[in-house]
């Protein structure tokens, strides 16, 4: 396993009840990448997540994480050790400020989430590091609003602060443009690229638009199995990843 990677899998398998959902897949993730997982429905992009950040035991294969063998370590672990989930993780609370939400993040990563009795000056001194993220995602102006107000693409940023403050190495994205409109797409993509600023990032995504713009590198999922790995010009060249959508799913 090389220092060039941040996260590798080998032969990561997944089966259940029988069925198997991924099979023996090998990926290789560049440290400081921003590396798609693609794939028709059903090919195994988000069990291979949960798999990654430890939600679900493998059946069989390795997972390597900074050069540490994280095959069998808890999510929580994985979690502390910078390999994160966002948009699933990060829930946001509608009834809360946006600042206040970032702010439960922090206390959360700095484990201060146990301490009820924390002073409020002890929590005020969550602020200005809370407010350096908003500012990070654009949302500084946006500090007081309720988080249930905020519009779509907005929203996607302060699950991305709240991600962010639990000081990712690398961020784990699935689908981060699902359920935007056609207007939030160009400003949640220069967030990605912003937030992938000396991390990496892993992120599934459908968009072809998306990935070509944003990715270094692709993997090319189908029916469990590794299809094709490459640039995403290599990839969307390669006849076999035009078959696997040209023939639809594998449901
Ligand atoms: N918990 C589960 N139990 C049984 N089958 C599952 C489970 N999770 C996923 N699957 C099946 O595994 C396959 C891959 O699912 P998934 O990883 O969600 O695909 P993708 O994210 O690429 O659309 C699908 O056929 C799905 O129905
Ligand atoms: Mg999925």
């Amino acid at each position: 396993m090389s220092q060039d990677y941040i996260l590798q899998a080998q032969g990561l398998t997944k089966t259940f009840a029988g069925f198997t959902a991924v099979s023996g897949v090998n990926l290789d993730v560049r440290r400081h990448d921003i590396h798609a997982l693609i794939g028709p429905n059903g090919a195994g992009k988000t069990t291979c997540f949960n798999l990654l950040t430890r939600f679900l035991n493998p059946t069989s294969g390795r997972i390597v994480y900074n050069g540490r063998d994280i095959t069998n370590t808890s999510a929580a672990r994985v979690a502390d050790a910078g390999l994160v989930r966002s948009f699933q993780i990060s829930s946001v609370f509608s009834g809360m400020s946006v600042l206040e939400n970032v702010r439960v993040a922090l206390q959360r990563a700095t484990g201060l989430s146990t301490k009820f009795w924390l002073s409020e000056r002890r929590l005020a001194r969550l602020d200005e590091p809370a407010r350096a993220l908003l500012a990070d995602v654009g949302l500084a102006a946006d500090a007081n609003r309720l988080a249930g107000s905020l519009p779509y693409g907005r929203r996607r940023a302060l699950e991305l602060a709240t991600t962010l403050a639990l000081a990712p190495d690398m961020i784990l994205l699935d689908e981060p443009m699902a359920g935007l409109g056609h207007e939030d797409i160009d400003p949640v993509m220069a967030l990605i690229r912003r937030a992938a600023e000396g991390r990496t990032v892993l992120m599934v995504e459908h968009n072809m638009r998306v990935i070509a713009q944003l990715c270094d590198r692709v993997t090319v999922l189908r029916a469990g199995e590794t299809l094709a790995e490459g640039s995403y010009a290599e990839v969307a060249a390669d006849p076999r990843v035009i078959e696997a959508y040209v023939g639809g799913t594998n449901d």
